[in-house]
């Protein structure tokens, strides 16, 4: 018998069918609306509060029909969401959420073929949604330090048959990446700042770059560290998703949301060649503009005022009004 997370028996992520083999991922969603994402394995059973799940019952099923346990309560058998992949997966360390993995893969700009670099891989949340949107011709390249996260990940990779997809590699990127020309970058580290130039020596010219933090005060030093190492393109965002409770005659939203993960900044590298100062955003132009002339004002009062002292009067008194 397989072991409990070794590897899969069918290729699930890569031919979906219309009814469950061995070595597939399922979703059970019980009577009391219970998620289950379990591997199809023969002569294994899935306990649950609504009874046993004998595997050998499950397989063999079509995707989307019910199943029965041993107590005769039903449950759906359906294809897992990425959404269920990474709520289920092993978790060592914070993960992103999905609401922030979905916008990120936008953001980075992703789709099959494309080349990605992550750092830390964590316990492989975010990979997972990156190896899914670049797979089968794309690769994620993802890098961590510690090795018991990387272990973890790499299992998780692997329960999903997303493995093959992605390049792990236990490395500090202090050191630098072992990539370069990569289509898209993604930091979710404690201090992505300090790790600019290493992103400059693995991103293409014109590639896609982002992070994920939970602090303003990080984002500040972020934003600090692009404007000074060639980025342009500069945007700061986040994702608020509010669930609502899908009743008909009283449709109102849910009473709790997670109001807060992280601060995703994106920003594309550009040519060596090119000042980023002069592609800064609206408001930072504005605001820069409002310090110069602020500085150019004090300049003037200076000099007046230094006049002033040295007894001459360039300026002749206005007469008071009235
Ligand atoms: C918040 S976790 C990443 C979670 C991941 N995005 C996920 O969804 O599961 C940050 C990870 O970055 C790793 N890390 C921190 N600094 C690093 C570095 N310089 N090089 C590689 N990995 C690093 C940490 O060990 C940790 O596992």
């Amino acid at each position: 018998m397989p072991e409990k997370n070794g590897p899969l028996q069918s290729n699930w992520f890569a031919e979906r069918q219309a009814l469950t083999r061995a070595g597939d991922l399922v979703l059970l969603l019980t009577a009391d609306l219970k998620r289950y994402v379990i591997k199809l394995t023969p002569g294994r059973d899935m306990h649950t509060h609504q009874g046993v799940f004998a595997h050998d019952e499950l397989i063999g099923q079509p995707y989307g029909g019910a199943v029965v346990s041993q107590l005769g309560s039903q449950a759906l058998l359906l294809e897992p969401s990425l959404t269920d992949l990474i709520k289920h997966l092993k978790r060592g360390t914070q993960i992103i959420y999905p609401k922030d993995a979905a916008y990120l893969v936008h953001k980075l700009n992703l789709r099959a073929g494309s080349t990605v670099v992550e750092a830390g891989t964590g316990s492989g949340g975010l990979t997972t949604a990156l190896a899914w949107a670049v797979a089968p011709t794309g690769r994620v390249f993802t890098y961590e330090t510690r090795e018991h996260n990387y272990q973890l990940a790499r299992n998780n990779l692997d329960r999903v048959a997303l493995l093959p997809y992605v390049e792990m590699h236990l490395r500090d990127i202090e050191e630098g990446f072992l990539q370069q020309e990569a289509d898209a970058l993604m930091l979710d580290v404690r201090e992505p700042w300090r790790y600019l130039e290493q992103v400059r020596g693995a991103l293409r010219t014109g590639g896609f770059f982002a992070s994920l933090t939970p602090t303003v005060n990080q984002v500040i030093a972020l934003l600090e560290g692009l404007e000074a190492n060639g980025f342009a393109d500069i945007g700061v965002e986040e994702v608020l998703v509010r669930g609502y409770k899908p009743v008909p005659e009283r449709l109102r939203p849910e009473d709790e949301m997670v109001a807060h993960t992280g601060y995703l900044v994106s920003a594309r590298l550009i040519d060596a060649s090119l000042d980023p100062k002069q592609w800064l955003s609206k408001e930072r132009r504005r605001y820069q503009a409002r310090v110069e002339a602020q500085a150019r004002m004090a300049e003037a009062e200076a000099a007046r005022a230094a006049e002033r002292q040295a007894g001459g009067r360039k300026y002749p008194k206005l007469p008071l009004p009235g």
